[in-house]
């Protein structure tokens, strides 16, 4: 079932907000993405930017967003119609219809934005999403995105279901993953079977290229090749989750190729989870991610000398930082339209504490190359007033759910 897009009035209370934050005399010019060549006359899909897309719901290339502060007016500069054009690519909004279905002020040809722009601008402070501006030589164009990032920070409750949806497509192709593992020889097939479950749900995109690797593989953070052959007795890392209307997901699941953990795999594993779990736990308004962060070294250092696996005093392996030979990423990151979202990790260079409507992930994982074992678990949080809302609820976690899970026919 489709989740119902943002309105319009959304879009303009965004847009609202973002101008009372700037000053009277100031102008913000936000860009839509350009198309990017792929091979000659191909070109990758096409992806909004996020800021952009997050104050207008407009997914056209060859468009301009312009707000100005000093007389509340919201621009667009966009496509005009060309039926040559669309007969090779579809419709484009147009002027006409600009102000209707985004509720701008007023629409503009992209074409009259080199004589159109600098009369806006003369006199002002240029604030973009882009170093610098093409129709704008010269000017000063300070960053707009620690003003934007903030905004963003905090999802509106329309945006958390977006990103529940994103979410939970992404837990059901997790769960055709560990089923259908058993039919896949080689990496890409397992990716395969998650992709096709991002697209089949209504996803427009992968939300990040899926990280599928088996054995030593899973030590690599971002290994996209996803080529090699899966081993029965390896586990393999799936990192990979779809967008849905633009929200990111991010998901990861590590499980045995073979169905059922190894001793070795299931002590590893469950080290990695109670680090996470108990990480999830503190996910509440007013903690941070420093205390997440020095939770999980904890759980983690302590959790793998108690099994064994590395030697010597945990104090020593705290203090010294020399856990890094093995876990050597953050316990998470802010999620949204960007996968890594914007908004600060600081405030006034104190730990930011949590607050209601913050979106986040939780990612502990530990990575032993010369054992051939990586694990993460990576789950998708939604801070709330008491505490906080698992957006990718429902998947397989413990050792117990993967491997039933992992026991059901496709
Ligand atoms: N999938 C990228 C990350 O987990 O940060
Ligand atoms: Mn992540
Ligand atoms: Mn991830």
């Amino acid at each position: 079932m489709q989740v119902k897009a943002i309105t319009v009035s959304e879009y303009k209370q965004r847009r609202d907000v973002l101008m009372k934050n700037l000053e009277q005399d100031t102008i913000a010019v936000l860009p839509a993405a350009t198309h990017h060549k792929r091979t000659h006359s191909s070109e990758y899909p096409y992806r909004q930017e996020s800021s952009f897309y997050y104050l207008t719901g407009f997914n056209e290339p060859n468009a301009v967003l312009v707000l100005l502060a000093a007389t509340n007016e919201v621009i667009l500069f966009n496509q005009a119609p060309n039926p040559k054009k669309s007969q090779w690519e579809g419709p484009v909004l147009g002027q006409e219809d600009a102000s209707k279905v985004l509720g701008v002020d007023k629409s503009y040809n992209i074409a009259e934005i080199d004589e159109k722009l600098p009369a806006l601008a003369a006199g002002k402070k240029v604030y973009s999403t882009q170093a610098s501006l093409p129709w704008l030589e010269g000017q000063d164009v300070k960053a707009l995105a620690g003003i934007i990032g903030e905004q963003r920070l905090i999802k509106s409750p329309a945006e958390i279901e977006l990103m529940r949806k994103a979410a939970q497509i992404s837990v059901a192709a997790h769960q055709r993953g560990m089923q259908q593992v058993k039919n896949c020889e080689y990496e890409y097939q397992l990716a395969a079977e998650y992709e096709y479950v991002f697209k089949h749900k209504g996803g427009n995109s992968l939300a990040y290229e899926s990280i599928v690797g088996g054995g030593v593989n899973s030590c690599v953070l971002h290994y996209q090749a996803n080529t090699e052959k899966l081993k029965s007795g390896e586990m393999v890392l799936v990192d990979a989750a779809a967008e849905y209307q633009n929200y990111a997901a991010d998901i990861t699941r590590t499980y045995p190729v073979s169905g059922k953990f190894s001793s070795q795999q299931k002590d590893v594993y469950e080290v990695v989870l109670r680090a996470q779990e108990n990480a999830i736990a503190q996910v509440k308004p007013g903690n941070t991610w420093a205390m997440i962060q020095k939770q999980v070294v904890n759980d983690l250092v302590e959790g793998l000398l108690d099994i064994g696996i590395i030697n010597g005093s945990k104090d020593e392996i705290i203090d010294k930082q020399s856990y890094q030979e093995f876990y050597m990423h953050s316990s998470g990151h802010w999620l949204g339209l960007d996968v890594h979202d914007v908004g600060a990790y600081t405030q006034d260079e104190k730990p930011r504490p949590f607050q209601n409507g913050m979106v986040l992930t939780i990612e502990p994982g530990v990575y032993f190359s010369e054992l051939g074992l990586g694990v993460r678990i990576e789950d998708d949080i939604v801070v709330t007033d008491k505490g906080c809302d698992i957006l990718s609820k429902g998947l397989a976690k413990s050792v117990k759910e993967v491997e039933s899970e992992m026991a059901k026919s496709a």
